[in-house]
């Protein structure tokens, strides 16, 4: 059982979720994840970690509102109790000095690279930052990024920032324009294709955040299984950050589209039957 200290929509369809984690925070390292269920007949949902405060006992994910269980992890608030959260989970990024480091992100990933971005800072890199949004309006923490960043790049397509580009095309453009020597990127799983695909005839050392389906979170259920080079991986224990040239980016699509349908029939089930009652509920 879990406390959640503050939830906010920070643009639309993407929150931020505090949760009093005193356990955890002690050991959280950037690119880490945890693994929160909305209720108790909810289903298990892995969250990056976007921050943590080690004072306030507290841990910060930031996700977007997709299917019935961020819709219901969208509906929390202050005070309110999960039933699970887990974590820290998986094999935190490789933090080194590199030299100059691109962090690439879009959606939810905006918030899941902000850890690693401060850490390479900290650790004496030269830090870019390239951030994907489809419009001016849904981008966030942008203070945040220029406090820590030493050139700021924005990739959107409504023409705001003076670019209507999705992420690959700005992407090869910084390249162009400045040595880069290690390319991290988190968002979706299109996003980090894209971004790896842009790097790899430029060789240059590309790093993703995956973000397969997952269950346990331990190694133990196999939902999270893909294929990185001649090896097959778990997500959950050798990464989530592995070598974007190397991974299977088909057999990812695929396998992230397993339970599309079901997905699909479970929202409109949550939409038809049950928030209309949570929603009767919190009006008493
Ligand atoms: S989530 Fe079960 S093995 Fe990774």
């Amino acid at each position: 059982m879990a406390k959640i200290i503050d939830r906010k929509r920070l643009v639309p369809n993407i929150h931020m979720i505090e949760i009093s984690a005193p356990d955890i925070v002690k050991r959280c390292k950037p690119g880490q994840f945890v693994i929160l269920m909305p209720d108790e007949k909810g289903e298990r949902i892995p969250l990056s970690l976007a921050d943590w405060d080690e004072k306030r006992g507290s841990i910060t994910c930031v996700f977007m509102v997709v299917g019935t269980s961020t819709q219901k992890l969208s509906r929390l608030r202050s005070g309110d109790d999960i039933p699970v959260c887990v974590g820290p989970l998986g094999k935190p990024a490789e933090i080194s000095k590199f030299g100059t480091v691109l962090c690439a992100a879009g959606c939810y990933g905006i918030g899941a690279i902000y850890p690693i971005a401060r850490a390479l800072k900290q650790a004496g890199n030269t830090v870019m930052t390239l951030v994907d949004a489809k419009a001016n309006y849904l981008i966030y923490w942008e203070d945040r990024f220029k406090e820590i960043s030493d050139k700021y790049f924005v990739s959107s397509r409504d023409g705001f920032f003076d670019c209507k580009d999705y992420i690959p095309k700005v992407l090869k453009d910084v390249l162009k324009d400045n040595k880069i020597d290690r390319v991290i990127s988190i968002g979706c799983t299109y996003l980090m294709y894209t971004c790896s695909e842009a790097t790899r005839p430029l060789n240059i050392d590309t790093y993703v955040h995956l973000n397969p389906i997952m269950v346990d979170g331990t190694g133990m259920c196999g939902a999270c299984r893909l294929k990185v080079g001649d090896s097959t991986q778990f997500a959950c224990v050798d990464g989530p950050e592995f070598d974007g040239h190397l991974v299977d980016w088909n057999e990812l699509f695929y396998r992230r589209k397993s339970y599309f349908n079901d997905e699909i029939r479970s929202l409109c089930y949550w939409e038809r039957e049950e928030k209309p009652r949570k929603m009767t509920k919190e009006k008493r």
